[in-house]
Order: C-alpha cells, then structure tokens, then sequence
C-alpha cells in the first residue's frame, strides 16, 4: 500500500512528499524506467552529481546551464529532475504548466540554505543602486531578488554584460564570488555562503596527491576555496571539468569536485586515470549529501506515482523568472552551453 507523506515546501507551499513503498526486488528499474518515460511522455534531466545508474537512465546529463536550457526547450509533458530542489524548481519556473518530480524533496543545496531570503533582503537594502546577480544555486525568493541569474559555465559572461561602473552584489557563493571578481577585475559584493562539498578538500592531502603523481593534472570547480583554486591547472563548471579531460593530453587527473562526475569522464576516456581530490577527513564528504538522496528505486517510485511534486506559488514563479531568463538570453547570444 502506498503511503504518501505531507510536506512542506521551501516556498511554504504544501506539496505531497516521498512515497514509502516497499519495491518487488525482481523488478528491472532501468526497463520499468524506460517504460515509464515513454508511457507519461517524460524526459529524465540528471545532473554530474547523480549516482551512476541514475546518469545511465537519463534523457540528458549536464551542469545547471545545460540543464535549465533543457528544461526549457522539452516538449514532454513531465520533467523528471534527478538534481537537487533548486534545480527542479528552476525547471518549474520556466515550465508552469508541466509537471515538475524531484525523487527526493529533501535534496537540498547548502548554498542555496546559506541565503535566507530576509537577511538577504537586508543585505540587499545595505547596498543601494547595486545590481544583484546570484547563482543559480539559490532558492526562488532569492532569484525574485535578483536581477540576472547564472551559473559557473556563464558567470564571466553574465558579468561581463553589465557596464563595468555598474556596482554589483554576488550572492550565495563567497568562493565562486572571489574567483570572479579575480577573473573580471570586478569588485563584486559578496554574500558569506559556501558548498559543503567543494570547501572540505584538503589542501595539504592534494599537494601530497600531486607529489605522488607528478604527470596528473589537478582540475577544480570554482566552488573551491582560492587557496586550491590558485594551484589548479584547470577551473571551470562540470561541463568545462568533463571537456577539458576529453581534450586535453593528460591521462591522469586528480578531481576536486563533488565525486559523481568521475562517471562520466571515465566513460568518455576509459584509458585515462581520474583521482578524487581527498576530503580533509576520512569521510565521503565530497559526495553531496543532497545529490546522493536520490536513488534509483525513488526515481523509479517518483515516475510510477507522480510525486513528489515542485509546486509554487505563481507571483514568486513570475518574480523568479525575470532574472533567469536574462541570463537564458544572454547566454544564447554568446553561444553558452548545450
Ligand atoms: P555546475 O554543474 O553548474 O558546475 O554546478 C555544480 C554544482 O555544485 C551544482 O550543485
Ligand atoms: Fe549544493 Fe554543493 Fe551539493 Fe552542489 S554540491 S548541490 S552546491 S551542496
């Protein structure tokens, strides 16, 4: 029997939460998947940072850029989004008629948790006549109080857009922040919010790391604190992380980033060797916690069932669009993404 739970969304709207159900276990999840897909007409987004079974089954595997742009050019009726909660509600944002399932409502997002909606107010009235550009890993309220959305494939070229005198507030993400403003020449406002994930590798391990492996390439995603950052030899988004082992002729690389991506990379170059950069403990902390709540059996439960749902409220939905589209727009115009 299904036992469907009432839970709260971040938005304060109510929505039904995660099924509990227990699952035949001779059932083929990747087949009955497949069948659900083409049954409802749903297309399957996951992000680098799923579990490799789930990356298997999707429709399309990208960084936040490339996935809010396949969110908003599918023509499927159900968008099944294998990420975390700000970025199937961002597919919601650009899709108010279609229906929007995340397998797992409680996967959340540090960073978007690092900026609540007051207090960013706040900060906001603080700095008058500042333009307000903010990650996209950050809740809709947040986006309402922007003015152009991006992400790390995009960002310099989002800055870039505004005229250079125009002051600018950049929020969450201190570290993405402080790598940009070094990029741009930009002496951006930034908010004090980080990702657990990319702020607990450990500097002194990786520099041990590079000693043992001489020939490997440390690659990083800008989420990553400035000292690891100033000793990469490549910075970029997932996408650029993935292209760049793809392309370039190293053949072994230490990752600092969240370690789901290692699928893809090993995939597309079986013969290369991929590292994952080491945490400053002995945990698994550079799994994201949020990202690894989804599983399988909840993707298949979500699609079977419908739920849990992104619902939202229709002003907030309108108010959160502005700034994403802005950024959907002028990242068309400079040919970014996929
Ligand atoms: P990108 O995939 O856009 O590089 O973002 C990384 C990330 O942390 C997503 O939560
Ligand atoms: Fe958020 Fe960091 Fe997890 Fe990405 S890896 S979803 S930024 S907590």
């Amino acid at each position: 029997m299904a036992v469907i739970n009432m839970d709260v969304a971040r938005n304060n709207v109510p929505r039904v939460g995660f099924l509990d159900i227990p699952l035949d276990p001779s059932l083929d999840l990747f087949k009955e998947i497949e069948r659900l897909k083409k049954e409802k007409n749903a297309i399957l987004l996951a992000h680098y940072y799923q579990e490799p079974d789930i990356q298997d089954v999707a429709d399309y595997i990208g960084d936040s850029l490339g996935l809010a742009q396949q969110a908003e050019k599918t023509k499927a009726d159900i968008i099944v989004f294998a990420g975390v909660h700000f970025m199937a509600e961002t597919a919601k944002i650009l899709n108010p008629t279609k229906k929007v399932l995340l397998p797992d409502l409680n996967a959340g997002c540090s960073l978007a948790d690092s900026a609540p909606a007051d207090l960013f107010k706040a900060f906001k009235e603080q700095h008058p006549n500042h333009l307000v550009i903010s990650y996209i890993n950050c809740t809709a309220d947040i986006k309402a109080l922007s003015d152009i959305i991006c992400t790390s494939s995009n960002a310099e070229k989002i800055i870039e857009s505004v005229p250079a005198d125009q002051p600018i507030i950049f929020a969450p993400d201190k570290n993405l922040g402080a790598y940009l403003n070094k990029k741009t020449g930009r002496n951006m406002v930034l908010w004090n919010g980080a990702c657990m994930v990319h702020e607990i590798f450990s500097l002194e391990k990786i520099t041990k790391l590079k000693v043992r492996h001489p020939e490997a390439k440390l690659i990083a995603h800008p989420e990553c604190e400035d000292p690891l950052l100033r000793i990469a030899d490549f910075v970029g988004s997932t996408t650029q992380l993935l292209k760049y082992t793809q392309q370039d002729s190293a053949n072994s690389f230490i990752v600092a980033t969240e370690t789901g991506i290692l699928h893809q990379m090993q995939k597309s170059s079986p013969h290369k060797t991929f590292i994952p950069a080491p945490p400053d403990n002995s945990c698994a902390c550079n799994d994201c916690p949020h990202m690894k709540l989804n599983t399988l059996e909840k993707l298949y439960l979500c699609m079977e069932y419908e739920t849990p749902e992104i619902l939202m409220d229709e002003a907030l939905r309108v108010a959160s669009k502005r700034p994403i589209d802005r950024m959907l727009e002028i990242s068309k115009a400079a040919g970014l993404g996929g």
